[in-house]
């Protein structure tokens, strides 16, 4: 799954604390700490004909993330609200609209990674780009296909998932193994052995009709797993919260992958196994379609 550059954000206006720069003249200072030393935190929007989905909980996340990094200020959800508005609004974007919103802890002093070195407060970037669901190309009639990496997830007492943060080191790795393998997308284990996530998406098996995916214990609170879990509950879709290992990942008849980049997208093959009878399965499918029916009604109007 390789991502192609849109010609339509050729000349993309991103905001940095506010200013709104062009795509090519737009940076932050070598000093600033999301270039020493990755301490910033981040989150993944997605925008439906002018409504951000969920973008009270992205916000509340991006705010606790940085909040257990103990950034010393962090801006409102108003004041981030307005600064999306603003981008969208130069840039004329309403639909299939994903924003990369990223909190840093600002500039420091000097080089070094002592928080007290921060004076100026932190960088606000909101980057916007035309991005249709980033799988949508990729799954085609054989589904995303999976390799277990070699590379596993922390737990909470190493570096914990509830902090979103942009250390993303972890998942490139993991995500090379992938490309080497000629996969989409490299499942993550935790310490123990247990199914985590992929590295960039939540994973949800389905077996006789029950929809299942790993505990919160080495991976992020997602927005679009809790939806999905969500929509289980509403319709009655028994579901559970639970350690997986591998074999009962193989021997799901449906595997899918949830985040917000790329929405639900079906599991083809794991680790050379076809998943069920390797097509998209009849939960999945209709996940998928509560799901868009959500995303059709629900979210927060922005333009
Ligand atoms: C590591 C990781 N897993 C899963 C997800 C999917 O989460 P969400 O559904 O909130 O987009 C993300 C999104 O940022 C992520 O960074």
């Amino acid at each position: 799954m390789l991502q192609k550059f849109d010609q339509r954000n050729k000349d993309l206006l991103v905001n940095i604390n506010g200013e709104l720069v062009h795509r090519d003249k737009a940076g932050v200072s070598p000093f600033d700490s999301a270039v020493q030393g990755g301490d910033a935190v981040w989150e993944g929007l997605r925008v439906y004909n002018g409504r951000i989905f969920r973008l009270g909980a992205h916000l509340d996340r991006l705010r606790s993330s940085a909040k257990a990094l103990a950034f010393s200020e962090i801006p409102s959800h108003e004041a981030i609200t307005e600064e999306i508005r603003r981008t969208l609004g130069a840039n004329s974007m309403r639909d299939a609209v994903h924003i990369r919103l990223t909190l840093t802890r600002g500039v420091k002093l000097t080089s070094g990674m002592d928080p007290r070195l921060n004076t100026a407060g932190p960088t606000l970037i909101v980057l916007a780009e035309h991005k249709p669901p980033v799988y949508d190309d990729a799954v085609g009639a054989e589904g995303l296909t999976l390799i277990t990496s070699s590379v596993r997830r922390f737990p909470p007492d190493c570096l914990d998932p509830k902090i979103h943060h942009c250390n993303l080191i972890q998942s490139i790795l993991a995500k090379i193994e992938a490309n080497n393998a000629g996969a989409d997308d490299a499942v993550m284990l935790d310490t123990r052995g247990f199914l985590a996530e992929t590295n960039a998406t939540h994973v949800f098996i389905v077996t006789n009709g029950k929809v299942e995916t790993s505990r919160l214990v080495a991976c992020p609170e997602g927005i679009t797993r809790e939806t999905v879990l969500g929509l289980c509950e509403q319709n009655a879709i028994p579901s559970a919260q639970r350690d997986i290992s591998m074999p009962e990942v193989y021997r799901a008849d449906e595997v899918f992958c949830t985040g917000t980049m790329g929405e639900l997208a079906w599991v083809g093959k794991v680790d050379g196994r076809p998943i069920g009878d390797a097509r998209i399965g009849p939960v999945t499918t209709r996940l998928r379609s509560l799901f868009a029916e959500l995303t059709a009604t629900e979210g927060t109007q922005v333009v």
